[in-house]
């Protein structure tokens, strides 16, 4: 039996200090308490000779100090680990995205480049990675125990989770929501190379083309090119560097141009439009599978780099 769990991203010092801390503090308390527990009914035993004459029957100032210690305590600790918590969501348009989408009963993981695996994970030293979770089917949720991550895939969203791997090495990857028959079986293993060694195993085997490329001809497939082509005859947003943008939308609001917002704009156009233009998209809903909306969105990722 195992009773430490190995250090594998940046997150997991961070949640383990919270932890022991926590389990430290608590302990201490019971400790304590069960001491005073255990001495008092040696003291107070029946026949012992402890003086009972005039014994308070209550101490205000006392009870006010056990009540509002605690509270101190214990929101120190709400107020640590919410900072902790935070930090876990906050987006990182950097960082090197992976798309891992769930279902009965597999996680299918597909890289920018194109390069898939199954029940498999690989993954940069020292690198800041985003996964992009989706799922076909039912809510699956996917727990990286050594990296003190977890996060759910919900059918219709895409949920993410950013962290940077820092220990090489070979680590569980498991479903931890109830998805059905094999759902035990449901995981695999995340392997952490060197960057060289990453970028090696990256390199080798994509016969299909880049999740890029095939997204640039899903856009021109689909029809998306007709009027978000600049220079096209229809008043659409240009999509070319659209990616990590905030995007000020016709009700007043602003939104960040990620991965969830593409989405929603390719299967529920009309919900943000864009300020300044006309709600004329039609819904592409039922037409695009999860798949080729990962490739445009991989896509439209991809043209950041060479847009002025
Ligand atoms: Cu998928 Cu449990």
């Amino acid at each position: 039996m195992k009773w430490t769990l190995p250090q594998a991203s940046d997150l997991a010092p961070r949640v383990d200090a919270i932890f022991f801390t926590l389990l430290g503090v608590t302990g201490l308390v019971a400790v304590a308490i069960f001491a005073l527990m255990a001495f008092f009914c040696w003291r107070y035993r029946r026949g012992s000779s402890a003086d009972r004459v005039a014994a308070p029957a209550n101490n205000r100032p006392l009870e006010i100090a056990w009540t509002l210690a605690p509270l101190a305590i214990f929101l120190v600790f709400f107020g640590w680990a919410a900072v902790v918590y935070a930090s876990f969501y906050r987006d990182d348009v950097k960082a090197m995205p992976v798309f891992v989408v769930g279902k009965q009963w597999m996680w299918r993981v597909q890289h920018a480049n194109g390069r898939r695996e199954i029940d498999a994970l690989h993954l940069p030293a020292g690198r800041p990675v985003k996964l992009v979770l989706a799922t076909e089917d039912v809510i699956h949720s996917f727990w990286l125990p050594a990296f003190r991550v977890k996060q759910d895939a919900v059918p219709g969203r895409y949920t993410t989770l950013v962290f940077t791997p820092t220990r090489e090495g070979t680590y569980d990857m498991r479903c931890t929501e109830y998805c059905g028959t094999d759902h035990a079986r449901m995981g695999g293993s995340v392997t952490v190379l060197s960057p060289e060694a990453f970028e090696r195993w990256l390199g080798a085997g994509t016969p299909e083309g880049s999740m890029a490329v095939r997204g640039f001809e899903a856009y021109r497939r689909f029809g998306c090119s007709g009027c978000h082509e600049p220079g096209s005859s229809v008043h659409a947003p240009a999509l070319r560097g659209l990616y990590g943008r905030t995007v000020h939308l016709a009700d007043g609001r602003a939104i960040a141009a990620d991965e969830a917002y593409i989405r929603d704009s390719i299967l529920l156009p009309k919900r943000d439009v864009v300020a300044g233009y006309a709600p004329v998209m039609p819904t592409f809903a039922g037409q695009v599978d999860e798949g080729t909306i990962l490739d445009l969105i991989a896509w439209i990722r991809s043209t950041k780099e060479d847009t002025p």
